[in-house]
């Protein structure tokens, strides 16, 4: 079920950033903070929420388009946070992957725009 995989691979995500976090404030070294911040919020928050909608919404869950929003979502979430460890890290050459990770994240959004503009009429 499509809310199940949401919800179980967003609580994984929120363990790892909080690590993440938590590993920062060990070393004092902050530059990966906006990567631990939109992991955490795209990754472990939002995924979470769809996960809770689709499990409120059994007919949203249903279909084609939420099973392809749930995997781009995924994708975008964590080549996201990965791109920006990448740029702060290599520099900013390597923008193209936090640009795709962003471009597929607002894709997904706007997949889910959809899925809710269909389904939410209670
Ligand atoms: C064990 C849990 C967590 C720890 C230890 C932790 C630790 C940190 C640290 C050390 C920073 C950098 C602070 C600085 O730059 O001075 C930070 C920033 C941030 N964290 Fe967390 N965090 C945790 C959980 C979360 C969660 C669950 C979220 C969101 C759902 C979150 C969102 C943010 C945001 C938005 C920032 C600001 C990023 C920025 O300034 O670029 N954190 N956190």
């Amino acid at each position: 079920m499509i809310s199940s995989l949401m919800l179980r691979i967003s609580v994984l995500i929120l363990i790892t950033g909080m690590l993440a976090g938590i590993a920062m404030g060990m070393t004092q070294s902050f530059t990966l903070a906006p990567a631990h911040a939109h992991l955490n919020l795209i990754g472990g928050v939002l995924l979470f929420l769809f996960g809770l909608y689709y499990r409120l919404v059994p007919a949203a869950a249903a279909t084609r388009l939420a099973r392809v929003q749930c995997g781009l979502h995924i994708v975008g979430a964590l080549l996201f946070p990965i791109g920006i460890v990448i740029v702060l890290t290599a520099g900013p050459s390597q923008e193209i992957y936090p640009i795709a990770g962003s471009l597929i994240v607002l894709a997904a959004m706007v997949l889910f725009a959809v899925v809710v503009w269909r389904t939410a009429k209670a």
